[in-house]
């Protein structure tokens, strides 16, 4: 049984990295029914204003720097996390990442349940078993981004010491691939296979992951807050199908004519399927048919580019 998710009609809610590629639907959904303050350092002005046009109270603030969150109101209902950043600078990527999810929590301590995004990424490579929360963590996406999973591990180690401190009720959601109509990794695979750019995948295929649509992975949320407890619930988040990048190339050239330029290597990512049975039983299965997913998302952003 999944569950109990929370309600969040008029809730006060948080929200990190709100011009990023998985919140922005986040915040645009949330906005409609509950009060949304957005966090991020707004690198664009451009973003903060669009927000603020909205009707979406803005916060300018760095997590890596905790004196930028005395702005920050402190009496938050809930608060999802979905900051990231990989510059690449081991230095600021580790403060921003894990310091930052710390001075979050630190600041926000009184809130009802907290959610920290976090990734597949932190998992060891291990060809094609799916991924269980327990097993062994490493530098999965070193080739790509050299930061990205070493912070993201760091980054869960913080939260959970700041769970446990604070006593916050805390989900950690290691999502796996989300997409959706503003785009996602299958969107940037499509972009390559116009250009004709070689798309690097593991050797060992099929290269599979679990997509999650945003429709999912909004209607999760308020279930992700659900589980959250003060010893700290991590769970795999993904779509429940396993769907490999050959597959979902296969179907970008069924739809658009436009055929992937594989190239194999043995330092990309490589299948980081999950398995599911703790999210299952947590906040239930998702319902996006990947198929659909990916076709109404070239229908979004590219329709020109269908046959
Ligand atoms: N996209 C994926 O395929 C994927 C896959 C697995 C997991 N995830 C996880 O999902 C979450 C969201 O990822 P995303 O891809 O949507 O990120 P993204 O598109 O790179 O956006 C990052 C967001 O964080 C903000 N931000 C960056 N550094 C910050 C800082 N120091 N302080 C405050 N805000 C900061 C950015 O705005 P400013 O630059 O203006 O501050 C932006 O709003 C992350 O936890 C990521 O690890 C994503």
């Amino acid at each position: 049984m999944p569950v109990t998710p929370v309600d969040l009609n008029d809730a006060n809610i948080l929200i990190t990295g709100p011009t990023g590629q998985v919140a922005a639907p986040i915040v645009d959904a949330l906005s409609k029914i509950a009060n949304v303050t957005a966090l991020a350092r707004f690198s664009k002005d451009s973003d903060k204003d669009a927000l603020e046009q909205r009707g979406i109270r803005v916060i300018r603030a760095d997590l890596a720097d905790k004196r930028s969150l005395d702005a920050c109101p402190d009496d938050f209902d809930y608060v999802l996390n979905l900051a990231v950043v990989k510059s690449g600078n081991f230095d600021y990527d580790l403060a921003a990442n894990g310091e930052g999810v710390g001075n979050l929590m630190a600041r926000c301590r009184s809130a009802k349940a907290f959610v920290h995004f976090s990734s597949t990424a932190v998992y060891e490579y291990a060809g094609h078993s799916p991924r269980k929360e327990t097993d062994p963590l490493g530098d999965n996406h070193r080739s790509m981004f050299p930061t990205y999973s070493i912070a993201k591990i760091a980054a869960e180690t913080v939260c959970k010491f700041a769970a446990h401190q604070f006593g916050i009720p805390t989900t950690i959601a290691r999502l796996s691939v989300p997409y959706g109509n503003n785009g996602g990794w299958p969107y940037f695979h499509l972009l390559m296979m116009k250009e004709n750019m070689a798309i690097d995948i593991h050797p060992e295929g099929p290269n599979s992951y679990n997509l999650l649509h945003a429709d999912d992975y909004i209607e999760k949320i308020p279930y992700l807050l659900g589980a959250a407890s003060t010893e700290v619930t991590t769970t795999n988040f993904g779509g429940s199908q396993a769907v490999s990048i050959e597959e979902w190339c296969a179907y970008l050239t069924e739809l658009t004519g436009f055929a992937p330029n594989f190239r194999e290597k043995s330092t990309a990512f490589g299948s980081l399927s999950i398995d599911t049975t703790r999210m299952h039983d947590l906040i239930g299965e998702t319902r996006m048919d990947w198929r659909e997913g990916i076709r109404a998302m070239v229908e979004n952003l590219s329709p020109q580019l269908l046959r």
